[in-house]
């Protein structure tokens, strides 16, 4: 089964880092697909974006980073994909998935959307909670990958203590467990 996981990442969290490992766990191929929206004015650039994502999920073969413009069901046919994969973090959530997903199956009635329940401990996370944090010099070293971090304060010019500017190695793109369960 080849999935789309559509969304506009501005930037990437653990929550969907969660959400990625566990699709490409039952699914094929997941491919990550970054919305280019001319309505929003994001943070990262698209290309931001995808360069994040891939960091992010280079450890995972059979996942996949892209974007794409006009609907979602468009793009996945393209890809012949037959699931959409979207988190669900609380019934706050429930009714706009609901909505797009009844949406999406008057489009296609060949794709399914597929919710997984995010993880416990990212029902409370989003892109822009991280960039709250931020904005006021908050530590988010725990809920986005290090690099991503880095580039966030980057964009704020905050000075935060994560640390020296280098390449990330595999295990800091992997949420801190440690910190998660304390
Ligand atoms: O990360 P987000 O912002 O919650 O993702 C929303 C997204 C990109 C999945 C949704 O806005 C979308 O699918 N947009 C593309 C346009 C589309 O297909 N619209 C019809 C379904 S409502």
């Amino acid at each position: 089964m080849i999935a789309i996981y559509p969304g506009s990442f501005d930037p990437i969290t653990f929550g969907h880092l969660d959400i990625i490992k566990r699709g490409a766990h039952f699914c094929d191929r997941v491919i990550v697909a970054v919305l280019r929206n001319p309505n929003k004015t994001p943070l990262f650039t698209v290309e931001e974006r995808l360069a994040q994502i891939r960091l992010t999920t280079r450890h995972l073969p059979n996942v996949e980073v892209d974007s794409f413009e006009g609907l979602t069901v468009t793009y996945a046919q393209r890809q012949g994909a037959t699931a959409l994969l979207r988190g669900l973090r609380a019934v706050s959530d429930f009714e706009m998935e609901l909505q797009m997903a009844h949406t999406n199956k008057t489009l296609s009635t060949q794709l399914e959307t597929v919710f997984l329940a995010t993880s416990n401990e990212y029902s409370f996370l989003s892109s822009s909670v991280v960039k709250e944090i931020a904005r006021f010099g908050g530590p988010i070293d725990h809920l986005v990958p290090k690099h991503v971090a880095e580039s966030i304060y980057r964009c704020y010019a905050k000075t935060h203590p994560v640390s020296a500017l280098t390449e990330p190695t595999l295990a800091e793109a992997e949420p801190p467990t440690r910190m998660l369960h304390e």
